[in-house]
């Protein structure tokens, strides 16, 4: 077992402290020790129903009358959903003393964390994070939020949780697909900070080391959290990989998982530090060989069937963009960023961004044909 203490400094709302606790098959033992340290009128659970029908034994045995399932999945995180579970919260009975806990992935943390933000204008929440993704990277950092019509968690706010209990107990039951989904978040963590990190993770590595290597990402993301906890300035260079990633994402309509998409965006944005003369060629070879080496390059059918203008404009329109320039995080070698001008992403245009995109299509079509 081994605890992060997470402080956290807002401008202009305080201080927050909280654990993330990291360990094995400890998650009952923690949240219960929390439950009686403090009082709390009420506890309502909000589960992914995945992770119920695997965990239900374990998850009943803490003999809270409030579970409330999540059905799986992207679609769970809606302004409708909020409604729905804010209407029955208030039915029965939740007031400002009460407690939400979260067990799920991304999905069941951001809806959970978002609703705990607005019900009596903020109660407490708990994350018990059950993907790889979640433990690196959602449960940390306070954000929260839902998808609408016109995008992915274009509504949300900060709310960081009173508590975090990464278990991975919980990642026997995950399919491999997802574990390698979040993999791909704990390569970027290591890509912007930590080349001896990248090392380990590219390695054959056994499921004993998985803990360990969960608890470096763990580590990485919450020192930068702790350092710009409203995305000011640091916190932009874990959005490596993620301009063209999410470009990628949205333009093959969700098709490809979002690690998958950032793995792809990942060698895009190492293909303009390249261009930029930071990354040598050789290490953006190196990338691509290992990126497919560990199966990250997935879907290339996917990527070869897109055309420029279906990534374009998500491009432009992503929201961390100013003035119509596209800004993209670079890195100058394996484990390092490279700031510019005071600020932490590059200004590019269009031409830039439209050789870096046939550059990853070369590499899909060349994939394709193998298969
Ligand atoms: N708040 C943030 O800072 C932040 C950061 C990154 C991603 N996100 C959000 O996180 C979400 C994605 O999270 P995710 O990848 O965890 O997806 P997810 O929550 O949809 O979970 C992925 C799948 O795994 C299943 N599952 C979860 N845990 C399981 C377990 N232990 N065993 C078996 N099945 C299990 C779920 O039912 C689902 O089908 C997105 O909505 C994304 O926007 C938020
Ligand atoms: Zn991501």
């Amino acid at each position: 077992m081994k605890e992060i203490n997470l402080r956290v400094k807002v401008p202009s709302s305080g201080v927050f402290t909280y654990p993330v606790i990291f360990g094995k098959n400890h998650w009952q033992k923690h949240l219960r020790a929390f439950l009686e340290k403090k009082t709390f009128s009420k506890v309502g659970f909000l589960v992914d129903e995945k992770v119920f029908a695997a965990w239900n034994k374990e998850i009943e045995s803490f003999g809270s009358s409030d579970i409330l399932l999540i059905p799986s999945g992207e679609s769970s995180k809606n302004i409708n959903k909020v409604i729905e579970i804010t209407g029955t919260l208030t039915s029965k009975g939740y007031d400002r003393k009460s407690l939400l806990v979260a067990i799920g992935g991304g999905v069941v943390g951001d809806l959970c964390g978002f609703i705990a933000s607005i019900y009596m204008r903020g109660i407490p929440y708990v994350q018990i994070p059950t993907t790889v993704l979640s433990i690196v990277d959602s449960s940390l950092g306070g954000k929260t939020g839902v998808d609408t019509p016109y995008g992915k968690n274009l509504v949300g706010s900060f709310h960081f949780p009173s508590l975090v209990i990464a278990d991975t107990l919980f990642l026997q039951t995950l399919p491999e697909e997802q574990r390698k989904n979040g993999f791909v978040e704990m390569v970027k963590h290591a890509l912007i900070i930590d080349g001896t990190y990248y090392e380990r993770l590219m390695r054959p590595f056994s499921e004993e080391e998985w803990p360990s290597l969960l608890l470096r990402s763990c580590e990485i993301k919450a020192r930068i959290v702790q350092k710009d906890p409203k995305e000011q300035n640091l916190r932009q260079i874990l959005n490596f990989g993620h301009t063209l990633g999410h470009a990628l994402e949205h333009a093959a309509g969700y098709s490809l998982l979002h690690g998958f998409a950032v793995a792809w965006g990942i060698i895009g944005e190492a293909f303009l530090s390249m261009k930029k003369k930071l990354l040598s060629e050789d290490e953006l070879q190196r990338l691509i060989r290992d990126f497919q080496h560990k199966g990250l390059l997935v879907s290339p059918e996917i990527i070869s069937k897109l055309s420029w203008e279906d990534v374009r404009l998500p491009l432009l329109h992503d929201k961390k963009n100013q003035r119509h320039t596209v800004y993209v995080v670079l890195i100058d070698k394996i484990g390092r960023v490279k700031p510019f001008q005071g600020r932490y992403s590059h200004p590019f245009d269009e031409v830039s961004l439209k050789e870096a995109f046939n550059f990853l299509q070369n590499i899909a079509e060349d994939r394709h044909e193998r298969h």
